[in-house]
């Protein structure tokens, strides 16, 4: 059988570029959306060409901001994926969006398409704060936009981010106290990073201090009360993103747009995508594992030690650092300590 692939399409455009954001995106309030949609189409029957009719668990829109697309561009995408490939019966199809870019409305029309998995970028439930990180969008936008995806039946995350200059750590057990009330089944806790070459990089914020950041992050994981299962992720167990978690367990991935990348599995050999005109170049199975590694020990499932990872795991290190790695089964884990220190670790953990 022919190896399944997951999708993740990239739409660059955004309403407005937010202050703090360093992601592969421009503001442009009208792109040109038919030269964009032809450009995704033709990425898709190149796919198709090389991979053959396969067999896809997961479509995931990202960006920028896919909600901006217009419905009738998503169409015509969703009907060449169609057309070309087999998605699953019970597919996870996911598209990120931003609140002051969709409304009940739209979202309903994405839902007739196939989207069954919204993601909120709420960011904040404090209008000032929004409107310091260059938010388009109030925070009862964002609850609106929440609120209708739970309405219409379909599994709905949201973004938000933690550690703004001069937030406290009860700030934080706030924002988780207001998820908990809220009562979604997941959502992604990202501690602001100051990124170079965005306004926030050029400001000299008062950001909290580390210990404050790793306060807020231990917070976190007491106070919400969904359970993390990735360094920024938490979910109710069985509502976890299904996308992303095949991605960080090592699972091929088709990276389509210009900012996408993707490791694509073809007859045993794992290429990685190059460029916008999707350039192969094979990935030895070492470099291979040593992805794995980085992404699986991010999340709480650990990463599976075989063949291929064995030979660059240093099993020994792991071993003599209970405190910091644990093993279960055929895995190793990051304990809660371990994840403070992840970066750290898994240059250790490397050979
Ligand atoms: C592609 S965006 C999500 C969809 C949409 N573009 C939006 O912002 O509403 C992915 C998420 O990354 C997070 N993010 C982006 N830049 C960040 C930064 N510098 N620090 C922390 N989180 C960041 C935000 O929470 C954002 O929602
Ligand atoms: S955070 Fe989202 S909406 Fe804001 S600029 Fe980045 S990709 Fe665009």
């Amino acid at each position: 059988m022919k190896t399944p692939h997951n999708i993740y399409i990239h739409v660059p455009f955004c309403a407005a570029k937010c202050r703090y954001c360093a992601f592969f995106s421009h503001a442009c309030p009208a792109p040109d959306w038919d030269t964009y949609t032809h450009g995704i189409i033709a990425e898709i029957e190149h796919f198709a060409r090389i991979l053959g009719r396969i067999t896809i668990p997961t479509v995931f829109f990202g960006g920028g901001t896919p909600s901006l697309m217009p419905a009738k561009n998503f169409a015509q995408i969703m009907d060449a994926v169609r057309k070309n490939f087999d998605i699953d019966a019970n597919a996870e199809i996911t598209i990120e969006a931003n609140p002051g870019t969709i409304d009940d409305k739209k979202l309903g029309e994405f839902c007739a398409l196939g989207v069954n998995r919204l993601s909120v970028g709420a960011q904040s439930f404090d209008d000032e704060k929004l409107k310091f990180l260059g938010r388009i969008h109030t925070a009862r936008d964002a609850l609106s936009l929440i609120e209708s995806g739970v309405r219409r039946g379909i599994r709905v995350s949201a973004d938000f981010i933690y550690g703004l200059p001069g937030e406290s750590v009860d700030d934080v057990i706030k924002i988780c106290n207001t998820i908990n009330n809220i009562g979604i089944k997941h959502c992604s806790l990202y501690e602001l990073t100051i990124e170079p070459n965005t306004p926030f990089g050029k400001m000299n914020l008062n950001m909290p201090n580390n210990d404050t950041m790793a306060e807020m992050y231990i917070a976190i994981g007491d106070n919400l009360k969904l359970p993390r299962y990735e360094v920024s992720n938490y979910a109710v167990p069985g509502y976890e993103c299904r996308h992303n978690q095949n991605v960080w367990d090592g699972a091929p991935y088709i990276g389509i747009g210009d900012g996408a990348a993707g490791r694509v599995l073809l007859d045993g050999t794992w290429y990685e995508e190059l460029g916008a005109h999707k350039m192969f170049q094979p990935l030895s199975n070492n470099a291979r594992a040593i992805e794995r590694v980085i992404t699986g020990m991010r999340t709480m499932r650990g990463v599976r030690v075989d063949d291929e990872t064995k030979k660059i795991l240093n099993i020994e290190f792991a071993k003599s650092h209970p405190d910091m790695i644990m093993f279960s089964g055929n895995r190793i884990i990051a304990t809660n300590a371990g994840i403070l220190v992840l970066d750290d670790l898994i240059e250790k953990l490397v050979k």
